[in-house]
């Protein structure tokens, strides 16, 4: 795992656009695996600006977000579809028709939605790129403590620390969804590359446990241990329970003089 340690949020955010735009101009027809939550929302809204600047286009992308709501529909503003498409999808030249969320339409059994999804990541080609958020429990995705290695995607229901979490987003006595329908952890760890990005002193923790702990499925994230190639980018206050940080911070400038001469993880723009 490459732990890139940067200065604050808005440097991740800038970071983790650059990467993406970089891996969209060398493989325009990438298939990207996206995340929702409130830390990824600045890169987003920073590979908006680069593709206003034309320095990144979406024309040929396709992406696949990790997770959706069970129980609100895709029109209702909390849904993860309305986020994408507020936030991300309404503001680039990406086809709609490329955007993908596992979600279940009215009246269909849930359960059917992860294979149908399994097979349309297949059949894309599978995910060049993943985008992950960790939630404060380690989960990634909705894959809560617990929940198996080997797991595909799926109905879970939310951890009470997960709801708590959320619930910021929702209104006093506003329906808040208990159930989502969740990319498992073996789907994430087939994509080619992994980028997780985490920010903020709450985040420190699970941090720690997902570099430095023991791999575990009490930490989902800790898994990512196993993949062949992630970058982590966190910035100082997410950073700061981890014990190497020393040694983080020597490798990347080491790698650095390396990327220039070869290349790296992925270019940036
Ligand atoms: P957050 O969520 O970005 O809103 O903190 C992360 C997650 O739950 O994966």
């Amino acid at each position: 795992m490459e732990v890139i340690v940067l200065d604050d949020a808005q440097a991740v955010a800038q970071k983790g656009a650059g990467l993406i735009a970089g891996l969209l101009n060398s493989k325009p027809a990438a298939v990207l695996g996206l995340a929702t939550g409130r830390t990824p929302l600045a890169m987003y809204h920073r590979l908006v600006e680069l593709y206003k600047e034309r320095r990144v286009s979406f024309a040929d992308a396709t992406t696949f977000n990790l997770d959706e709501y069970l129980g609100i529909d895709a029109h209702n503003p909390q849904s993860y579809r309305s986020y994408m498409d507020r936030e991300f999808f309404h503001h680039i030249n990406i086809k709609l028709a490329n955007t993908h969320l596992p979600a279940c339409a009215e009246r269909e059994n849930p359960r059917h939605v992860g294979p149908r999804y399994e097979a349309m990541i297949r059949d894309a080609g599978g995910v060049d790129l993943q985008v992950l958020g960790i939630g404060q429990n380690g989960h990634i995705g909705f894959n809560e403590p617990g929940s198996s290695l080997g797991s595909r995607t799926r109905v879970k229901t939310l951890a009470e620390r997960t709801l708590k979490d959320n619930s910021q987003a929702f209104e006093k006595g506003e329906f808040q969804p208990k159930l989502a329908i969740t990319m498992g952890i073996a789907t994430i760890c087939d994509a080619r590359k992994i980028l997780i990005l985490a920010t903020g002193k709450h985040k420190s923790q699970a941090v720690a446990a997902t570099v430095e702990g023991p791999v575990t499925a009490w930490c989902p994230a800790s898994i990512l241990q196993m993949h062949e190639s992630v970058a982590l980018l966190v910035d100082q206050e997410a950073a700061s329970q981890l014990k190497n940080r020393d040694y983080y911070a020597l490798a990347c400038r080491e790698n650095e003089a390396l990327h220039q001469r070869f290349g790296q993880f992925l270019e940036d723009v």
